[in-house]
């Protein structure tokens, strides 16, 4: 299947079973705005409550806060958010669509790249278990070619968006002759800069009120609570500080669903350390961050990092931990060394002093940051896309399963009485009102018994347990698994002891080695 298809498919299926809906839908929605139902609240706080756990009780010099989204204006100013925070826009005259003109290069880009793999895919399967990929890359001539090309609009764009020259990408957009993909044509408007910030207005009157701005990252709140938490907390360098909000951004290319939205959540954790220890600092964190994706067990294959070759001018290292979604290898989460800047813009800004003073060092001095930051949104959007499966089975029939991580999963045990009578929903209740206080459980009597299992398979449901005439009298329950659809036969009072070591988000902290 197409993975345009896949993906359409996986929209449509978050929005039928509760996991996503879009906002406002009954007046037809709100552009790239989202709310999440029953199913799909449950997954985003698993995912939160896992990332929270991995951060603030495994690391002892971790602790977390929660910040407003209304800050002082002038924090914006001091971030450089009022002045940089803008994306390159450009308009095709005919089909009246607006685009990011580095989308555009960077679609462009992995066209070449997309023309040299297919080249390499051919060539693999002509030679077999003799072929070597390297080789092939640098001697086939299609391949240098295209690597050329690459190689030549690569630079280019990096030195246009270095230099924020507007002009030459949209040049690029011309030599290279990209097309908007609505209309064909190439009848494009100049590039020019667009501030992703909200604002609003806060005061009594229109006279007396003030401009300020929607967050768009959570960072700043860590930032200017810097001291406070430093000094109430007695932290000592190196500590960390937590927190997971949500953050605002105009995106003007809201596409791809829940990947780039214009009100989505992050979950963010400054590090604050000694000038000089930062490399060693954002090494460990690439390290414990991409540790964190593959303990989910959604395949070490699907990650890659991603390292930034342009760096912000207050960066001195930054990668991206990519996922390969539908629609290609994209951006989860950013790990980046922001240097002293963002401390030391606030002391300018606040007047206040942001010095840490080390007892070992016997100084002063503007500590170091290592951020690692991660969209909520983005990471729910990965699982998805990762567990969505569609099954032939033996049988002849099919189905579509949620393959999420055990510990993700909205509910983790579903119990179906397997008639609505004689005593088996009685049974089945008294089983749900034992396990509800270990993991999230959910009883079902209403269908077939096979087409409750599909519901429970489509939302993800690692645990069936099927209550029949023969529970009332032997305890016993059959216990159906996700994955394998196989079916055993348990004490009732083995299932708590079964179930929750699988299911709990302990389970995969303990994959997590910190040092
Ligand atoms: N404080 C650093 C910062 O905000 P970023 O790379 O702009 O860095 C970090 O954003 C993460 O936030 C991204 O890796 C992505 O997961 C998420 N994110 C950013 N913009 C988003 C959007 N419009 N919709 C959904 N998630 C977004």
């Amino acid at each position: 299947m197409a993975q345009d298809d896949v993906f359409k498919k996986i929209v449509s299926h978050c929005k039928e079973y509760g996991f996503v809906f879009p906002s406002s839908d009954i007046y037809d929605g709100l552009a790239a705005v989202y709310d999440y139902g029953q199913n799909g609240v449950e997954l985003k706080n698993n995912i939160k409550q896992y990332w929270w756990q991995s951060m603030v009780l495994l690391h002892n010099n971790i602790v977390g806060i929660d910040s407003s989204i209304f800050m002082h204006p002038t924090i914006w100013k001091a971030s450089g958010h009022v002045d940089a925070f803008n994306d390159p826009l450009i308009d095709n005259r005919d089909s009246k669509k607006r685009y990011r003109a580095d989308v555009l290069i960077e679609d462009q880009l992995a066209k070449y790249e997309e023309k040299m793999d297919k080249e390499v895919a051919k060539a693999a399967k002509k030679f077999g278990d003799s072929f070597d990929e390297e080789k092939f890359r640098q001697t086939n001539p299609r391949v240098l070619a295209n690597q050329a090309k690459w190689d030549e609009l690569h630079t280019r764009f990096a030195n246009a968006m270095e230099a924020s020259d507007l002009q030459e990408l949209k040049k690029i957009i011309e030599d290279e002759g990209i097309v908007c993909p609505i209309s064909g044509s190439k009848n494009w408007t100049d590039v020019r800069q667009f501030n992703l910030m909200f604002s609003t207005e806060m005061g009594a009157s229109s006279e007396s009120a003030s401009k300020i701005y929607l967050r768009p990252e959570t960072a700043q709140g860590i930032f200017v609570n810097y001291l406070n938490v430093q000094k109430t907390g007695r932290m000592k360098l190196p500590f960390g500080i937590a927190q997971i909000g949500k953050a605002f951004r105009n995106e003007i290319v809201a596409r791809q669903f829940v990947f780039r939205m214009r009100e989505f959540e992050q979950m963010e954790m400054q590090f604050f350390c000694q000038p000089g220890t930062e490399m060693e600092w954002f090494n460990y964190w690439k390290k414990y961050r991409l540790a964190w994706h593959e303990a989910l067990g959604m395949g070490n294959e699907n990650y890659r990092y991603h390292d930034h070759e342009k760096l912000a001018h207050y960066a001195n290292a930054a990668t991206d931990i990519e996922f390969r979604m539908p629609f290609g290898f994209k951006e989860v989460e950013g790990i980046h060394s922001r240097t002293n800047f963002d401390l030391s813009q606030h002391e300018k800004f606040s007047g206040r002093q942001m010095k840490y003073f080390d007892p070992e060092r016997n100084e002063n001095y503007v500590p170091y940051v290592v951020e690692t930051s991660i969209g909520v949104d983005r990471m729910f959007l990965t699982v998805m896309c990762h567990s969505y499966t569609e099954e032939q089975l033996e049988n002849g029939s099919s189905r579509v399963v949620l393959r999420l991580p055990e510990p993700l999963a909205p509910v983790k045990c579903a119990v179906l009485p397997l008639v609505n009578k004689d005593g088996l929903p009685e049974k089945a209740q008294e089983i749900v009102d034992d396990l509800k206080f270990h993991f999230n459980t959910t009883i079902e009597a209403k269908d077939s018994i096979g087409k409750r299992y599909r519901r429970q398979d489509a939302i993800g449901t690692p645990f069936c347990v099927t209550v029949d005439g023969d529970s009332l009298t032997d305890n016993s329950v059959t216990l159906r698994y996700r994955d394998s659809m196989e079916q055993v036969r348990v004490p009732i009072a083995k299932l708590r002891e079964i179930i929750e070591d699988r299911v709990s988000i302990t389970s995969v902290l303990k994959k997590l080695d910190v040092k």
